[in-house]
């Protein structure tokens, strides 16, 4: 299953952001830190060399911890300053401020040096949709200044919104990138909700999530959140027989008692996404590191 999703809207957008880069000191780059692989959009990290860059690895509350600390190692490893963070909370954004300061203290320097007052940090706050933009943005500002949504695409950028003396921030739309590098970075998006579900086959979706919950060993979440005891199944390595499952033990049924696969999917979507299955990483940098340079 090939996905792809890159609407005329996010050329401009990105175009637009070519253009804004160049005025500000520090790209702030959201990644899901569930996927901080497939949710790094090789536009924006072309963008964010050419800056001051921070990588915020948001949803750290849905993604394993201990996966999340190996990928703050690697991106160490090559001089890039991660910070794992839950965007809903205001707990993370003291760090933030911190890593802000740490990753400027150049051009903090640099300031000095020509003899100017300190001046704030102007910074892009970058990602792909639904990677927490605008509820970051929110939380920071401490109002409602970006307005939040779950459907991909609903930020509309470019605005700045002045934090306080020492940072502003350019809002920008999510931007996805023209061609997913392999059918396993589309699907990983299409789980998370980057992409527009309304072009997306949720049964197929579904069906490979269950079968990567399987494949990675995490057939014990499977069990706990819906009540199930793999013996009953008739093959528990078939995701098919898990959905089929999940749809009587939820009762989503069709009319003559036959199981609504569609309605079970969609279900299932939006519990991983929600984090009601567990805390689920879906990539970790030894697998994915041989595929590119992060
Ligand atoms: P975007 O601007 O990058 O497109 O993303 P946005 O802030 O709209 O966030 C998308 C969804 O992700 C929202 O859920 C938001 O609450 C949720 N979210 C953002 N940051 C975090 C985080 O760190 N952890 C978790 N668990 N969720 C996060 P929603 O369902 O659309 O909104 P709501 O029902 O939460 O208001």
């Amino acid at each position: 299953m090939q996905i792809q999703w890159y609407p005329g809207h996010m050329a401009k957008a990105l175009r637009q952001m070519k253009e804004d880069i160049g005025k500000v000191d520090l790209c702030i780059e959201l990644l899901d830190a569930r996927a901080p692989f497939s949710t790094g959009n090789p536009e924006i990290r072309e963008l964010a060399a050419r800056r001051y860059r921070l990588v915020l690895l948001n949803k750290a509350d849905l993604a394993e911890e201990a996966v999340t600390e190996q990928w703050i190692r690697f991106f160490r490893a090559q001089g890039i300053r991660a910070v794992a963070l839950d965007a809903r909370s205001r707990k993370g954004m003291k760090e933030l401020q911190k890593a802000v300061d740490e990753v400027c203290e150049g051009k903090y320097e640099q300031d000095r040096k020509r003899g100017l007052m300190e001046r704030p940090v102007r910074a892009m706050v970058a990602g792909i949709p639904n990677v927490g933009k605008s509820t970051l943005i929110n939380s920071l500002s401490g109002k409602a200044a970006a307005k939040t949504g779950n459907k991909p695409g609903v930020t509309k950028g470019n605005q700045w919104i002045r934090l306080n003396r020492r940072l502003d921030l350019l809002d920008t739309p999510g931007v996805l990138w023209p061609r997913f590098d392999s059918e396993a970075v589309g699907l990983r998006l299409a789980w998370i909700g980057a992409v527009n579900d309304e072009i997306l086959p949720k049964e197929e979706l579904a069906y490979r999530l269950v079968r990567f919950l399987l494949d990675s060993g995490r057939q014990a979440m499977l069990e706990a959140r819906y009540e199930t005891d793999p013996s009953v199944l008739s093959d528990p390595s078939d995701p098919n027989a898990w959905i089929e499952t999940i749809a009587v033990k939820r009762g989503f049924l069709k009319k003559g008692g036959e199981a609504d696969l569609t309605r079970t999917a969609a279900r299932i979507i939006e519990e991983f996404r929600a984090g009601t299955i567990g805390r689920i990483s879906l990539e970790t940098p030894d697998e994915t590191e041989q595929e590119e340079n992060v």
